[in-house]
C-alpha cells in the first residue's frame, strides 16, 4: 500500500516540505546557504507538481521540497508517488490536510494492473492515524475502483460483469441487490433496455441496489451501462468505436458515488439503477425506423441505433420516477457533442433547477472536478419530434446534440421532479498529475460534497 497509517510516524520517514510558489522565497531565505544554493542550482521555484530532492551528507535523502498550487488541492501530492525514489515519506498535517495528502497520493500511485504488473513500485506516504487520513484513503480507493471498471475491456466487463461489480458494492455496504435479466426485461417493464441489448450474446439487464432507511429522503442514481457501443446497425467508424469499452462510465461513476454515500452513511434512502447492455450488431438487432413502446407508454422512434444511451436510460428514469425521490441524478457518456462543447474534462450538467446548477458549477470548479450548466432549451424539443411516434432519439442535424439528448431524457421526468443529468467523458485523454490516461471518476467528488451538504446529518 502506498499510503500507510501508523500510530507514530517513524523518524526515518523522509519529510516533504510543501510550499506554493508565492511562499517559496520566504521559505528559501530561512534555509542554510548550501541547501539554498542547491535548490537554486536545480532551478526549483515551487511550481505546482514539481519537487526537489535535497541529499544528506551520506548519500541518502535529507528532505524533499514540494511545490503545490494550494496545500488542500485534491491532487496536491499526486505527481510524487511514481517519481520519487521508493521509500517512506511523510508530510505533517499542518502543511497538507491528511485527507488530501492520502487521497492525492493514492490517486497519483494508480496504475491499471489487471493485465500487467506495476511498472515500478510507488513510493510510500506514512501518515499518523486519523479519521481524516482514513477518509482520504477510502475516497481514493473508490475513485481508483471506478477507473478500474472503466479501463476493463468489454470482454471482461459485459452486463453480467457490471452486475457482479454492483453486487460486490452492495455486499460491502449491506445494500440489497437485484437484477432483471434478458427476456424478463419485457415482462418487468423495461422494453427499451431489452430492445437495445437483445442483439448481444450477453443478455442485457437492469441492475438495482437499494440501501438506507425508509424515513430518509429518497435519492435515485441512474447510470448508463453500455458495456460496449458498436453503434448497432448504424455502426460506428473504427476510430469512433475504439474507446467504446468506456461507455459504461456513467454506471461506474454511479457505483462509485453510491459506495461513498454508503461508506459515509449519508442519511438518504438510496436507489441505484443501471441499465446494462451491449449495443451490438446481429440479425435480431433493433433497427433505425423501429418504434419502441417504453416503460411509461411513450412511443419512441429510433432515428439512429447509435443514440442508444437515451433509449435505455428512459426506462430506468421512468422506474426511478415511480419512487418519487427527492432527487434523481443520472450519469452517462451520452453524446460526443458534449465533448465538442466542453472538452473531455468538463461534464455537461443539465437541470431545471438553475440555482442548484450554479451551486454545483462553483463547487465543481473549487474541487477541480468541474461540471458546467447547459440549457434544457425547450424550443429545440421540436427537433426530436417524430412523424409517427411521440419522440425520435436523434435530432435533425449535428447541432446541439447534447441538448437534444438531454431534452429526450427530460421528457420522462414529470414536472416537479428534481433531476440532474450529467453527460460526461469518464476518461482522461492526456495525462495530468494524478490522472493517467484512461478511465476516470468524473463529478463524483463534487456530487458527494453537494449531497453531504444537502442531506448530511
Ligand atoms: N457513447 C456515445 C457517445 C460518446 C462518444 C461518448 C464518444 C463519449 C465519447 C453515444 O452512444 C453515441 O454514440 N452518441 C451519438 C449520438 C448520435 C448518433 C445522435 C453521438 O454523440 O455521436
Ligand atoms: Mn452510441
Ligand atoms: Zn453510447
Amino acid at each position: 500500500m502506498s499510503v500507510v497509517l501508523k500510530k507514530t510516524v517513524p523518524s526515518a520517514a523522509i519529510r516533504l516540505v510543501v510550499t506554493d510558489a508565492v511562499g517559496w522565497p520566504a521559505l528559501a531565505k530561512g534555509l542554510d546557504a548550501a541547501t539554498r544554493t542547491w535548490l537554486q542550482t536545480l532551478g526549483f521555484k515551487a511550481a505546482e507538481h514539481t519537487h526537489a530532492i535535497v541529499p544528506n551528507g551520506s548519500g541518502g535523502i535529507a528532505l524533499v521540497f514540494v511545490g503545490v498550487g494550494r496545500a488542500d488541492h485534491p491532487f496536491a501530492l499526486s505527481s510524487l508517488p511514481l517519481s520519487l525514489p521508493e521509500g517512506e515519506y511523510t508530510v505533517d498535517a499542518q502543511s497538507v490536510p491528511p485527507e488530501q495528502a492520502a487521497s492525492s497520493w493514492l490517486l497519483g500511485a494508480y496504475e491499471f494492473t489487471r493485465y500487467r504488473p506495476v511498472r515500478r513500485a510507488a513510493a510510500s506516504l506514512v501518515l499518523a492515524q486519523s479519521e481524516s487520513a482514513q477518509r482520504g484513503i477510502d475516497l481514493a480507493r473508490t475513485l481508483c475502483q471506478v477507473r478500474d471498471w472503466v479501463n476493463t475491456p468489454a470482454e471482461h466487463m459485459g452486463p453480467a460483469d457490471l452486475a457482479a461489480a454492483a453486487q460486490a458494492v452492495a455486499k460491502a455496504h449491506g445494500a440489497r441487490f437485484k437484477q432483471v435479466v434478458g427476456d424478463d426485461l419485457q415482462k418487468a417493464g423495461f422494453p427499451a433496455v431489452h430492445a437495445v441489448g437483445r442483439a448481444s450474446t450477453r443478455p442485457p439487464c437492469l441492475i438495482e441496489l437499494n440501501w438506507g432507511l425508509a424515513k430518509h429522503p429518497r435519492l435515485a442514481l441512474v447510470g448508463k451501462g453500455v458495456c460496449f457501443d458498436t453503434g448497432g446497425l448504424d455502426i460506428k467508424s473504427a476510430e469512433g468505436m475504439r474507446q467504446m469499452k468506456k461507455d459504461m462510465g456513467g454506471a461506474a461513476n454511479v457505483l462509485g458515488l453510491a459506495s461513498l454515500i454508503m461508506a459515509r452513511k449519508l442519511p438518504v434512502r438510496l436507489q441505484v439503477l443501471i441499465p446494462a447492455v451491449e449495443n451490438s450488431v446481429a440479425g435480431n438487432a433493433y433497427r433505425p425506423g423501429d418504434v419502441i413502446k417504453t416503460r411509461n407508454g411513450t412511443h419512441i422512434e429510433i432515428g439512429n441505433t447509435d443514440a442508444e444511451g437515451r433509449v435505455i436510460l428512459c426506462d430506468a428514469l421512468s422506474y426511478a420516477v415511480e419512487g418519487k425521490p427527492a432527487l434523481i441524478i443520472d450519469m452517462a457518456t451520452l453524446t460526443g457533442a458534449a465533448r465538442v462543447a466542453l472538452g473531455p474534462q468538463v461534464a455537461a450538467l443539465f437541470t431545471r433547477n438553475t440555482a442548484m446548477a450554479r451551486e454545483l458549477q462553483d463547487l465543481g470548479i473549487a474541487m477541480e472536478d468541474p461540471m458546467w450548466h447547459m440549457p434544457l432549451w425547450r424550443p429545440y424539443k421540436g427537433g426530436i419530434e417524430s412523424a409517427i411516434a411521440d419522440l425520435v432519439n436523434t435530432g435533425q442535424g449535428p447541432q446541439g446534440g447534447a441538448i437534444n439528448a438531454a431534452l429526450f431524457l427530460d421528457h420522462f421526468i414529470p414536472a416537479g421532479q428534481e433531476w440532474l443529468h450529467l453527460d460526461m467523458h469518464a476518461s482522461n485523454e492526456k495525462p495530468r498529475a494524478g490522472r493517467p490516461v484512461g478511465g476516470e471518476a468524473q463529478t463524483v467528488r463534487t456530487l458527494l460534497a453537494y449531497l453531504q451538504a444537502r442531506f448530511g446529518a
